[in-house]
Protein backbone atom coordinates (compact mmCIF):
# COMPACT_ATOMS: atom_id res chain seq x y z
CA UNK A 1 0.00 0.00 0.00
CA UNK A 2 1.92 3.10 -1.34
CA UNK A 3 -0.04 5.36 1.95
CA UNK A 4 1.02 3.58 4.49
CA UNK A 5 -2.50 3.72 5.74
CA UNK A 6 -5.25 0.95 6.16
CA UNK A 7 -7.62 2.50 3.46
CA UNK A 8 -9.71 -0.44 2.89
CA UNK A 9 -12.47 0.03 5.89
CA UNK A 10 -12.59 3.59 4.96
CA UNK A 11 -15.04 5.62 2.36
CA UNK A 12 -15.83 8.51 1.07
CA UNK A 13 -18.89 10.07 -1.04
CA UNK A 14 -18.62 13.13 -2.86
CA UNK A 15 -22.65 14.19 -3.76
CA UNK A 16 -23.67 16.26 -7.05
CA UNK A 17 -27.19 17.74 -7.24
CA UNK A 18 -29.64 18.57 -5.12
CA UNK A 19 -31.31 17.57 -1.63
CA UNK A 20 -32.74 14.40 -2.88
CA UNK A 21 -29.46 13.45 -4.24
CA UNK A 22 -27.67 14.79 -0.83
CA UNK A 23 -30.21 12.82 0.85
CA UNK A 24 -29.55 9.57 -0.78
CA UNK A 25 -25.77 10.05 -0.22
CA UNK A 26 -26.77 9.92 3.59
CA UNK A 27 -28.77 6.46 2.96
CA UNK A 28 -25.37 5.11 0.85
CA UNK A 29 -23.08 6.50 4.04
CA UNK A 30 -25.76 4.34 6.55
CA UNK A 31 -25.84 1.22 4.67
CA UNK A 32 -21.63 1.83 4.60
CA UNK A 33 -21.21 2.18 8.15
CA UNK A 34 -23.66 -0.85 8.86
CA UNK A 35 -21.31 -3.09 6.87
CA UNK A 36 -18.75 -1.82 8.96
CA UNK A 37 -16.58 1.00 6.93
CA UNK A 38 -16.06 4.30 8.69
CA UNK A 39 -15.60 7.92 7.15
CA UNK A 40 -12.40 8.51 5.62
CA UNK A 41 -11.49 12.10 6.73
CA UNK A 42 -10.43 13.07 3.39
CA UNK A 43 -11.01 11.27 -0.20
CA UNK A 44 -7.41 10.17 -0.75
CA UNK A 45 -7.23 7.97 2.12
CA UNK A 46 -10.56 6.25 1.32
CA UNK A 47 -11.16 2.72 0.50
CA UNK A 48 -14.03 3.28 -1.09
CA UNK A 49 -14.62 6.56 -2.96
CA UNK A 50 -18.53 6.59 -4.16
CA UNK A 51 -19.33 9.47 -6.74
CA UNK A 52 -23.12 10.63 -6.65
CA UNK A 53 -24.02 12.28 -9.59
CA UNK A 54 -26.42 14.48 -10.99
CA UNK A 55 -27.13 15.55 -14.87
CA UNK A 56 -29.56 17.79 -14.73
CA UNK A 57 -27.04 20.28 -16.85
CA UNK A 58 -24.16 19.13 -18.88
CA UNK A 59 -21.85 20.99 -16.16
CA UNK A 60 -22.79 18.89 -12.85
CA UNK A 61 -21.72 15.94 -15.68
CA UNK A 62 -18.28 17.22 -16.70
CA UNK A 63 -17.80 18.19 -13.20
CA UNK A 64 -18.14 13.92 -12.04
CA UNK A 65 -16.12 13.10 -15.39
CA UNK A 66 -13.10 15.67 -13.94
CA UNK A 67 -12.87 13.88 -10.90
CA UNK A 68 -13.43 10.52 -12.30
CA UNK A 69 -10.60 11.32 -14.51
CA UNK A 70 -8.14 12.66 -11.23
CA UNK A 71 -9.47 9.27 -9.56
CA UNK A 72 -7.49 7.54 -12.43
CA UNK A 73 -4.10 8.50 -10.97
CA UNK A 74 -5.45 7.69 -7.13
CA UNK A 75 -6.54 3.98 -8.36
CA UNK A 76 -3.01 3.64 -9.77
CA UNK A 77 -1.34 4.17 -6.65
CA UNK A 78 -3.81 2.39 -4.70
CA UNK A 79 -4.93 -0.82 -7.03
CA UNK A 80 -7.54 -1.94 -4.08
CA UNK A 81 -9.38 1.06 -4.15
CA UNK A 82 -13.00 0.54 -5.19
CA UNK A 83 -14.82 3.72 -7.43
CA UNK A 84 -18.63 3.37 -7.31
CA UNK A 85 -20.44 5.72 -9.71
CA UNK A 86 -23.74 6.02 -8.82
CA UNK A 87 -27.46 8.48 -9.05
CA UNK A 88 -29.06 10.30 -11.91
CA UNK A 89 -26.09 10.39 -14.41
CA UNK A 90 -25.71 6.57 -13.77
CA UNK A 91 -29.17 5.99 -14.64
CA UNK A 92 -29.37 7.70 -17.88
CA UNK A 93 -29.64 4.94 -20.96
CA UNK A 94 -26.01 3.93 -21.75
CA UNK A 95 -23.97 5.92 -19.86
CA UNK A 96 -22.97 2.82 -17.77
CA UNK A 97 -21.53 0.98 -20.34
CA UNK A 98 -20.24 4.34 -21.54
CA UNK A 99 -18.10 5.44 -17.76
CA UNK A 100 -17.24 1.81 -17.94
CA UNK A 101 -15.31 1.70 -21.61
CA UNK A 102 -13.77 5.41 -20.68
CA UNK A 103 -12.87 4.94 -17.14
CA UNK A 104 -12.20 1.40 -16.85
CA UNK A 105 -11.19 1.36 -13.54
CA UNK A 106 -14.57 2.30 -12.42
CA UNK A 107 -15.46 -0.54 -10.45
CA UNK A 108 -19.36 -0.27 -9.80
CA UNK A 109 -22.05 1.67 -11.46
CA UNK A 110 -25.37 1.84 -9.81
CA UNK A 111 -28.98 3.30 -10.94
CA UNK A 112 -31.15 5.78 -8.78
CA UNK A 113 -33.31 2.30 -8.62
CA UNK A 114 -30.28 0.34 -7.16
CA UNK A 115 -28.73 2.49 -3.92
CA UNK A 116 -30.63 -0.33 -1.72
CA UNK A 117 -28.26 -2.85 -3.32
CA UNK A 118 -25.09 -1.38 -2.53
CA UNK A 119 -23.82 -4.11 0.75
CA UNK A 120 -24.82 -6.21 -2.32
CA UNK A 121 -22.86 -4.95 -4.68
CA UNK A 122 -20.00 -4.19 -2.44
CA UNK A 123 -19.92 -7.62 -1.77
CA UNK A 124 -19.78 -8.58 -5.53
CA UNK A 125 -16.97 -5.76 -6.16
CA UNK A 126 -14.82 -7.42 -3.40
CA UNK A 127 -15.05 -10.80 -4.18
CA UNK A 128 -15.09 -11.37 -7.99
CA UNK A 129 -12.78 -8.21 -8.31
CA UNK A 130 -14.10 -7.41 -11.27
CA UNK A 131 -16.43 -4.85 -12.57
CA UNK A 132 -19.98 -4.64 -11.67
CA UNK A 133 -22.93 -2.83 -13.13
CA UNK A 134 -26.48 -2.92 -11.82
CA UNK A 135 -29.24 -0.26 -13.92
CA UNK A 136 -32.57 -0.99 -13.59
CA UNK A 137 -34.64 0.66 -16.43
CA UNK A 138 -37.95 1.17 -13.75
CA UNK A 139 -38.40 1.30 -10.03
CA UNK A 140 -39.42 -1.25 -7.67
CA UNK A 141 -41.26 -0.71 -4.66
CA UNK A 142 -40.08 1.83 -2.12
CA UNK A 143 -37.53 -0.09 0.54
CA UNK A 144 -38.16 1.38 3.74
CA UNK A 145 -35.78 0.89 7.17
CA UNK A 146 -32.61 1.74 5.25
CA UNK A 147 -29.67 2.78 7.49
CA UNK A 148 -29.48 6.83 7.60
CA UNK A 149 -26.03 8.56 8.66
CA UNK A 150 -27.52 12.14 8.43
CA UNK A 151 -24.45 14.72 7.93
CA UNK A 152 -24.25 16.77 10.79
CA UNK A 153 -26.28 19.46 11.54
CA UNK A 154 -29.63 21.07 13.16
CA UNK A 155 -31.93 20.25 9.94
CA UNK A 156 -32.97 16.94 8.96
CA UNK A 157 -34.05 15.97 5.07
CA UNK A 158 -36.89 13.15 4.79
CA UNK A 159 -38.13 11.91 1.55
CA UNK A 160 -41.86 11.94 1.39
CA UNK A 161 -41.48 11.14 -2.31
CA UNK A 162 -39.19 9.66 -5.33
CA UNK A 163 -39.96 10.26 -8.67
CA UNK A 164 -41.74 12.52 -10.91
CA UNK A 165 -44.34 12.10 -13.15
CA UNK A 166 -44.36 16.16 -15.28
CA UNK A 167 -41.88 15.43 -18.22
CA UNK A 168 -41.21 19.42 -18.53
CA UNK A 169 -39.88 19.10 -22.26
CA UNK A 170 -36.02 20.43 -21.34
CA UNK A 171 -36.20 18.51 -18.02
CA UNK A 172 -33.80 14.84 -17.68
CA UNK A 173 -35.30 14.45 -14.21
CA UNK A 174 -38.60 11.58 -14.63
CA UNK A 175 -35.99 9.61 -16.98
CA UNK A 176 -33.70 9.09 -14.22
CA UNK A 177 -35.73 9.10 -11.30
CA UNK A 178 -38.55 7.34 -12.81
CA UNK A 179 -42.68 7.72 -11.96
CA UNK A 180 -43.81 9.63 -8.84
CA UNK A 181 -43.61 6.80 -6.09
CA UNK A 182 -44.99 8.08 -1.97
CA UNK A 183 -44.46 7.33 0.91
CA UNK A 184 -46.54 5.61 3.08
CA UNK A 185 -47.43 8.65 5.86
CA UNK A 186 -47.30 6.16 8.75
CA UNK A 187 -43.57 5.26 7.87
CA UNK A 188 -42.78 9.34 7.25
CA UNK A 189 -45.51 9.90 10.80
CA UNK A 190 -41.98 7.41 12.49
CA UNK A 191 -39.55 8.95 10.53
CA UNK A 192 -40.26 12.29 11.84
CA UNK A 193 -41.12 11.61 15.33
CA UNK A 194 -37.88 9.95 15.44
CA UNK A 195 -35.98 12.80 14.41
CA UNK A 196 -37.86 14.57 16.94
CA UNK A 197 -36.81 12.65 19.59
CA UNK A 198 -33.15 12.81 18.17
CA UNK A 199 -33.29 16.75 18.91
CA UNK A 200 -33.17 18.06 15.69
CA UNK A 201 -35.60 20.74 15.30
CA UNK A 202 -36.58 21.10 11.87
CA UNK A 203 -37.79 18.58 8.58
CA UNK A 204 -37.25 19.29 5.54
CA UNK A 205 -39.64 17.55 3.26
CA UNK A 206 -38.21 16.15 -0.19
CA UNK A 207 -39.60 15.01 -3.66
CA UNK A 208 -39.54 16.66 -6.83
CA UNK A 209 -43.23 17.87 -6.79
CA UNK A 210 -44.26 17.30 -3.24
CA UNK A 211 -47.78 18.75 -4.67
CA UNK A 212 -48.69 15.68 -5.88
CA UNK A 213 -48.21 13.17 -3.13
CA UNK A 214 -50.28 10.59 -1.97
CA UNK A 215 -51.64 10.44 -5.88
CA UNK A 216 -50.14 7.03 -5.94
CA UNK A 217 -51.42 5.81 -2.59
CA UNK A 218 -54.43 4.03 -1.90
CA UNK A 219 -55.75 5.87 1.20
CA UNK A 220 -57.67 9.77 0.74
CA UNK A 221 -54.10 11.60 1.52
CA UNK A 222 -52.72 14.37 -0.47
CA UNK A 223 -49.94 16.75 0.91
CA UNK A 224 -51.64 18.95 2.63
CA UNK A 225 -53.10 15.85 4.49
CA UNK A 226 -50.09 14.98 5.50
CA UNK A 227 -48.63 18.44 6.58
CA UNK A 228 -51.72 18.40 8.79
CA UNK A 229 -50.97 15.15 10.44
CA UNK A 230 -47.78 16.29 10.61
CA UNK A 231 -48.73 19.22 12.31
CA UNK A 232 -50.36 17.53 15.16
CA UNK A 233 -47.52 14.38 15.61
CA UNK A 234 -46.82 13.83 19.33
CA UNK A 235 -43.95 12.42 20.32
CA UNK A 236 -41.80 14.47 17.84
CA UNK A 237 -39.38 15.70 20.62
CA UNK A 238 -39.21 19.00 19.37
CA UNK A 239 -39.45 19.34 15.71
CA UNK A 240 -40.65 23.04 15.04
CA UNK A 241 -40.55 24.02 11.55
CA UNK A 242 -41.44 21.96 8.58
CA UNK A 243 -40.36 22.46 5.24
CA UNK A 244 -40.76 21.21 1.83
CA UNK A 245 -39.67 21.31 -1.34
CA UNK A 246 -40.15 21.55 -4.50
CA UNK A 247 -43.96 22.61 -5.11
CA UNK A 248 -44.90 22.79 -8.65
CA UNK A 249 -47.18 25.87 -9.21
CA UNK A 250 -49.22 24.46 -11.26
CA UNK A 251 -50.46 21.84 -8.30
CA UNK A 252 -50.58 24.31 -5.44
CA UNK A 253 -54.11 24.02 -4.32
CA UNK A 254 -55.96 26.77 -1.72
CA UNK A 255 -56.92 24.14 0.47
CA UNK A 256 -52.86 24.01 0.92
CA UNK A 257 -52.37 27.45 1.30
CA UNK A 258 -55.34 27.34 4.22
CA UNK A 259 -53.28 24.40 5.66
CA UNK A 260 -49.96 26.35 5.76
CA UNK A 261 -51.40 29.55 6.28
CA UNK A 262 -53.05 28.04 9.41
CA UNK A 263 -49.86 25.91 10.55
CA UNK A 264 -47.53 26.81 13.41
CA UNK A 265 -44.90 24.08 12.70
CA UNK A 266 -44.98 25.10 8.34
CA UNK A 267 -42.69 27.66 7.75
CA UNK A 268 -43.49 30.98 6.18
CA UNK A 269 -41.18 30.04 3.01
CA UNK A 270 -42.32 29.04 -0.64
CA UNK A 271 -40.11 28.16 -3.59
CA UNK A 272 -42.33 28.21 -6.64
CA UNK A 273 -40.19 27.83 -9.53
CA UNK A 274 -41.77 29.85 -12.27
CA UNK A 275 -38.84 28.52 -15.36
CA UNK A 276 -40.34 31.22 -17.25
CA UNK A 277 -42.48 34.17 -17.90
CA UNK A 278 -43.88 34.22 -21.21
CA UNK A 279 -46.94 32.32 -21.61
CA UNK A 280 -45.39 31.03 -25.41
CA UNK A 281 -42.25 29.29 -23.54
CA UNK A 282 -44.04 28.37 -20.41
CA UNK A 283 -46.40 26.38 -23.42
CA UNK A 284 -43.38 25.00 -24.76
CA UNK A 285 -42.35 23.52 -21.44
CA UNK A 286 -45.63 21.96 -20.71
CA UNK A 287 -45.39 23.69 -17.04
CA UNK A 288 -49.23 23.68 -16.94
CA UNK A 289 -49.76 27.31 -15.95
CA UNK A 290 -49.87 30.81 -17.78
CA UNK A 291 -48.19 33.76 -16.32
CA UNK A 292 -51.54 35.34 -14.88
CA UNK A 293 -52.07 31.85 -13.30
CA UNK A 294 -48.49 31.97 -11.49
CA UNK A 295 -48.39 35.76 -10.30
CA UNK A 296 -52.23 34.88 -9.28
CA UNK A 297 -50.89 32.14 -7.03
CA UNK A 298 -48.08 34.66 -5.46
CA UNK A 299 -51.06 37.27 -4.43
CA UNK A 300 -53.27 34.33 -3.04
CA UNK A 301 -50.17 33.10 -0.55
CA UNK A 302 -49.26 36.76 0.23
CA UNK A 303 -52.75 37.90 1.23
CA UNK A 304 -52.87 34.40 3.28
CA UNK A 305 -49.43 34.46 4.94
CA UNK A 306 -48.20 37.84 5.09
CA UNK A 307 -44.40 38.54 5.28
CA UNK A 308 -44.30 35.01 3.76
CA UNK A 309 -41.07 34.42 1.47
CA UNK A 310 -41.50 33.59 -2.06
CA UNK A 311 -38.24 32.55 -4.38
CA UNK A 312 -38.07 30.63 -7.51
CA UNK A 313 -36.09 28.71 -10.25
CA UNK A 314 -35.83 30.54 -13.79
CA UNK A 315 -34.52 29.33 -16.78
CA UNK A 316 -33.09 31.85 -19.77
CA UNK A 317 -32.71 30.55 -23.31
CA UNK A 318 -35.00 28.12 -23.82
CA UNK A 319 -35.15 27.32 -27.62
CA UNK A 320 -37.35 30.02 -29.94
CA UNK A 321 -37.27 32.57 -26.58
CA UNK A 322 -37.26 35.84 -28.16
CA UNK A 323 -36.52 39.26 -26.74
CA UNK A 324 -39.68 39.75 -26.12
CA UNK A 325 -39.94 36.48 -24.21
CA UNK A 326 -37.14 37.63 -21.94
CA UNK A 327 -38.36 40.58 -21.46
CA UNK A 328 -42.15 38.79 -19.95
CA UNK A 329 -39.62 37.20 -17.52
CA UNK A 330 -37.81 40.36 -16.44
CA UNK A 331 -41.54 41.92 -15.98
CA UNK A 332 -42.65 38.75 -14.17
CA UNK A 333 -39.76 38.95 -11.69
CA UNK A 334 -40.40 42.57 -11.08
CA UNK A 335 -44.21 41.44 -10.57
CA UNK A 336 -43.92 38.69 -8.04
CA UNK A 337 -41.02 40.52 -6.14
CA UNK A 338 -39.17 37.42 -5.50
CA UNK A 339 -37.15 37.08 -2.45
CA UNK A 340 -34.55 34.97 -4.19
CA UNK A 341 -34.33 33.20 -7.46
CA UNK A 342 -32.18 29.93 -8.52
CA UNK A 343 -31.07 31.59 -11.97
CA UNK A 344 -29.97 28.75 -14.98
CA UNK A 345 -29.03 29.26 -18.61
CA UNK A 346 -31.07 26.48 -20.67
CA UNK A 347 -28.99 23.39 -21.48
CA UNK A 348 -29.86 20.82 -23.95
CA UNK A 349 -30.63 17.34 -22.50
CA UNK A 350 -30.50 14.16 -24.63
CA UNK A 351 -33.22 12.56 -24.94
CA UNK A 352 -35.94 15.18 -24.13
CA UNK A 353 -38.22 16.52 -26.21
CA UNK A 354 -36.54 20.24 -26.09
CA UNK A 355 -33.26 19.27 -27.54
CA UNK A 356 -35.03 18.32 -31.20
CA UNK A 357 -36.84 21.79 -31.02
CA UNK A 358 -35.31 24.83 -33.16
CA UNK A 359 -34.32 27.57 -32.50
CA UNK A 360 -31.71 26.71 -30.04
CA UNK A 361 -30.38 30.10 -28.30
CA UNK A 362 -26.98 30.95 -28.93
CA UNK A 363 -24.25 30.67 -25.52
CA UNK A 364 -23.63 34.16 -25.87
CA UNK A 365 -27.12 35.31 -25.85
CA UNK A 366 -27.92 32.91 -22.68
CA UNK A 367 -25.17 34.86 -20.95
CA UNK A 368 -26.18 38.51 -21.59
CA UNK A 369 -30.08 37.22 -20.70
CA UNK A 370 -28.96 35.83 -17.27
CA UNK A 371 -26.60 38.60 -16.52
CA UNK A 372 -29.45 41.15 -17.07
CA UNK A 373 -32.03 38.68 -14.93
CA UNK A 374 -30.11 38.30 -12.02
CA UNK A 375 -28.95 42.03 -12.03
CA UNK A 376 -32.65 42.43 -11.37
CA UNK A 377 -33.44 39.79 -8.76
CA UNK A 378 -30.04 40.83 -6.65
CA UNK A 379 -31.68 44.29 -6.46
CA UNK A 380 -35.32 42.83 -5.54
CA UNK A 381 -33.47 40.45 -3.23
CA UNK A 382 -31.76 43.36 -0.99
CA UNK A 383 -35.02 45.80 -1.52
CA UNK A 384 -37.12 42.38 0.15
CA UNK A 385 -33.89 41.96 2.44
CA UNK A 386 -34.46 45.80 3.40
CA UNK A 387 -38.29 45.45 4.46
CA UNK A 388 -37.38 43.15 7.65
CA UNK A 389 -34.55 45.65 9.02
CA UNK A 390 -35.70 46.17 12.99
CA UNK A 391 -38.46 43.08 12.57
CA UNK A 392 -37.48 40.46 15.15
CA UNK A 393 -37.18 36.99 13.55
CA UNK A 394 -37.09 33.61 14.72
CA UNK A 395 -33.82 31.98 14.12
CA UNK A 396 -32.69 28.91 14.34
CA UNK A 397 -29.03 28.56 14.70
CA UNK A 398 -26.20 26.21 13.05
CA UNK A 399 -23.23 27.12 14.70
CA UNK A 400 -19.99 29.45 14.30
CA UNK A 401 -19.78 31.68 10.95
CA UNK A 402 -17.03 30.25 8.84
CA UNK A 403 -15.83 34.13 9.21
CA UNK A 404 -14.59 33.75 12.31
CA UNK A 405 -14.63 36.64 14.94
CA UNK A 406 -17.48 34.81 17.33
CA UNK A 407 -20.78 35.48 15.12
CA UNK A 408 -23.21 33.14 15.11
CA UNK A 409 -25.29 31.80 11.59
CA UNK A 410 -28.84 30.70 10.92
CA UNK A 411 -31.49 30.79 8.98
CA UNK A 412 -35.11 32.56 9.81
CA UNK A 413 -38.54 30.82 8.93
CA UNK A 414 -38.07 32.37 5.56
CA UNK A 415 -35.40 30.63 4.89
CA UNK A 416 -32.96 33.96 4.92
CA UNK A 417 -29.71 33.82 6.59
CA UNK A 418 -29.02 35.52 9.76
CA UNK A 419 -25.69 36.44 11.43
CA UNK A 420 -25.49 37.70 14.80
CA UNK A 421 -22.94 37.83 18.23
CA UNK A 422 -23.66 35.09 20.51
CA UNK A 423 -22.56 31.80 22.35
CA UNK A 424 -21.88 29.09 20.32
CA UNK A 425 -23.87 26.82 22.74
CA UNK A 426 -26.52 28.10 21.01
CA UNK A 427 -26.34 26.04 18.33
CA UNK A 428 -29.47 23.86 17.81
CA UNK A 429 -31.72 26.19 19.38
CA UNK A 430 -34.10 28.76 18.19
CA UNK A 431 -33.78 32.17 19.16
CA UNK A 432 -35.33 35.70 18.65
CA UNK A 433 -32.69 37.97 16.86
CA UNK A 434 -33.67 41.64 16.11
CA UNK A 435 -32.23 42.81 12.23
CA UNK A 436 -30.46 45.78 12.23
CA UNK A 437 -29.24 45.69 8.66
CA UNK A 438 -29.80 43.71 5.74
CA UNK A 439 -27.75 42.99 2.61
CA UNK A 440 -28.28 40.95 -0.11
CA UNK A 441 -27.48 37.41 0.48
CA UNK A 442 -27.98 37.92 4.46
CA UNK A 443 -29.19 39.83 7.42
CA UNK A 444 -26.96 41.01 10.45
CA UNK A 445 -28.78 41.33 13.65
CA UNK A 446 -28.58 41.02 17.26
CA UNK A 447 -29.86 38.70 19.83
CA UNK A 448 -32.62 39.35 22.14
CA UNK A 449 -32.38 37.37 25.24
N1 LIG B 1 -38.48 19.33 -9.44
C1 LIG B 1 -38.04 20.63 -9.31
C2 LIG B 1 -36.64 20.97 -9.78
C3 LIG B 1 -35.84 20.03 -10.58
S1 LIG B 1 -34.36 20.54 -11.27
C4 LIG B 1 -39.04 21.48 -10.02
O1 LIG B 1 -39.83 21.06 -10.76
O2 LIG B 1 -38.99 22.66 -9.78
C5 LIG B 1 -34.00 22.12 -10.59
C6 LIG B 1 -34.02 23.21 -11.59
O3 LIG B 1 -33.07 22.99 -12.60
C7 LIG B 1 -35.32 23.40 -12.33
O4 LIG B 1 -36.26 24.09 -11.58
C8 LIG B 1 -34.90 24.13 -13.56
O5 LIG B 1 -34.94 25.53 -13.36
C9 LIG B 1 -33.45 23.71 -13.76
N2 LIG B 1 -33.31 22.85 -14.93
C10 LIG B 1 -33.90 21.66 -15.18
N3 LIG B 1 -33.55 21.21 -16.41
C11 LIG B 1 -32.72 22.13 -16.94
C12 LIG B 1 -32.04 22.24 -18.19
N4 LIG B 1 -32.16 21.33 -19.12
N5 LIG B 1 -31.27 23.34 -18.39
C13 LIG B 1 -31.15 24.28 -17.44
N6 LIG B 1 -31.77 24.24 -16.26
C14 LIG B 1 -32.54 23.17 -16.00
FE1 LIG C 1 -38.15 18.32 -13.97
FE2 LIG C 1 -40.51 19.42 -14.31
FE3 LIG C 1 -40.30 17.19 -12.86
FE4 LIG C 1 -39.35 19.44 -11.90
S1 LIG C 1 -41.50 19.02 -12.34
S2 LIG C 1 -38.31 17.49 -11.91
S3 LIG C 1 -38.61 20.50 -13.72
S4 LIG C 1 -39.91 17.40 -15.06
FE1 LIG D 1 -29.62 16.22 -10.52
FE2 LIG D 1 -30.88 13.98 -10.19
FE3 LIG D 1 -31.29 15.97 -8.54
S1 LIG D 1 -30.44 14.96 -12.12
S2 LIG D 1 -30.96 17.78 -9.78
S3 LIG D 1 -29.41 14.90 -8.79
S4 LIG D 1 -32.79 14.50 -9.23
Amino acid sequence: MATGIDYKGTYHIVTFGCQMNEHDSEVLAGMLEDMGYEPAGDLKDAGIVLLNTCCVRETAENKVFSLLGRLRRLKQEKPELIIGVGGCMAQQEGMARWIRQAFSYVDLVFGTHNTYQLPELIGKVVESRSPVQAVWPGAGSITENLPVKRKAGVRAWVTIMYGCNNFCTYCIVPYVRGRERSRRPEDILDEVAKLGREGYKEVILLGQNVNSYGKDLAGPIDFAGLLEQLEHLEQDGGIEWIRYMTSHPRDFSDRLIETIAASGKVCEYFHLPVQAGSNRILKKMTRGYTREKYLELVEKIKTAVPGATITTDIMVGFPGEEERDFHDTLDLVRQAGFDGAYTFVYNTRPGTPAAKLAGQIPEAEKKARIQELIKLQNKISLERNLEVEGSVQQVLVEGESKTGSGLLIGRNRGNKMVVFQGEKELAGQIVKVQITEAHLARLTGKLIL
